[in-house]
């Protein structure tokens, strides 16, 4: 079976860290290219630590690009409150020496969309900018798009940068708007699936007596991440958010879901960015997405753990 086709749009952040690394280590997973947007902390960053990942998985073959950096009409929010200055600490990674690619994130997906013998799956993990620009932009690319499986939203959760909306959708509504109203096949991992799978701080160590640079420098970014949410939750270990949307395309088995309609909302300041879900469909809208709720924890922490342990890959 050939692998299957993706482009990781991403705002590394921790979590997208492991997303990134896992999906570079199986090879299920052709990633066409990783592309950067603004969120956890702001592009220039999103894009060092972005090159800086590719450097340590040793795939300096797969692209990086530079995409938006702001939302389409709001400023830019980012969470250096949760993710550190760097948006990236806890390790000390290198200065990244790969290239950008001088191509723009939102051509990128564009060109590889209309251009790719079969259709692409579009991962985004931070705010969907881009993704939505690319739409935007050239709107005949919905066509080519097999699924978008996203990192975002909250329904029976809650909130975490406000009490209606999630980080990703918060800090970009209107494309996320955009993105939900396209038409295309879009798979929803919120909160409600990844506040299922906490970590722990037995995994974690785990990671790190995988004793390689991979293992050592994700356990030191787990360990720095996973602080804020125990703190805010009162819990024993944090949620991975990003990491989901891979080990979704890797052993969907492990994930339950329902199909619904989503409507994002872009009117009102106080639910601003909330994902509206009608679970038992009384608007009569047509469904526009599966929403992921519920989730095998200990299959996904297996799956990463394995995946992880791959490296230093051949
Ligand atoms: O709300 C969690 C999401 O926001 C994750 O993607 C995290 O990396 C941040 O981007
Ligand atoms: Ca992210």
């Amino acid at each position: 079976m050939s692998a299957r086709p993706i482009i990781l749009d991403t705002d590394p952040g921790q979590d997208d860290a492991i997303a990134i690394l896992t999906a570079l280590a199986s090879p299920e997973l052709d990633v066409l290219g990783i592309t950067c947007v603004a969120g956890n902390v702001p592009l220039p960053l999103t894009l060092a630590n972005a090159r800086k990942l590719v450097e340590l998985s040793g795939r300096s073959d797969v692209p990086v690009f530079a995409g938006c950096s702001r939302p389409f009409v709001r400023s830019l929010v980012t969470a250096e409150h949760v993710h550190g200055k760097t948006g990236l600490d806890g390790p000390e990674l290198p200065e990244p020496t790969l290239p950008v690619d001088e191509r723009h994130a939102v051509d990128f997906i564009i060109d590889t969309l209309r251009s790719h013998p079969e259709p692409v799956t579009l991962c985004p993990v931070g705010p969907l900018t881009n993704i939505a620009m690319a739409i935007v932009k050239e709107p005949s690319i919905v066509e080519n798009i097999a699924e978008i499986v996203v990192m975002g939203g909250a329904w029976r959760e809650g909130g975490n940068i406000t009490p209606a909306a999630e980080f990703n959708i918060y800090v970009d509504p209107h494309a996320a708007h955009t993105v939900f109203e396209s038409g295309a096949p879009i798979v929803v991992h919120s909160l409600d699936v990844t506040h299922r799978a906490l970590m722990s701080d037995e995994w974690i160590e785990s990671l790190r007596s995988l004793g390689t640079d991979v293992g050592i420098a994700s356990a030191e970014m787990l360990a720095f991440y996973e602080r804020f949410d125990e703190e805010k939750y009162g819990t024993s270990g944090g949620p991975l958010h990003d990491p989901n949307v891979i080990a979704y395309l890797l052993e969907p088995s492990l994930y339950q879901g329902k199909s619904v309609a989503v409507t994002i909302e872009i009117g009102s300041e106080r639910t601003m960015g909330q994902t509206s879900v009608d679970w038992w469909g009384v608007t009569k809208k047509v469904p526009n997405c599966t929403w992921i709720d519920d989730v095998d924890a200990d299959g996904f922490y297996r799956l990463l753990s394995e995946r992880l342990a791959r490296y230093p890959l051949a």
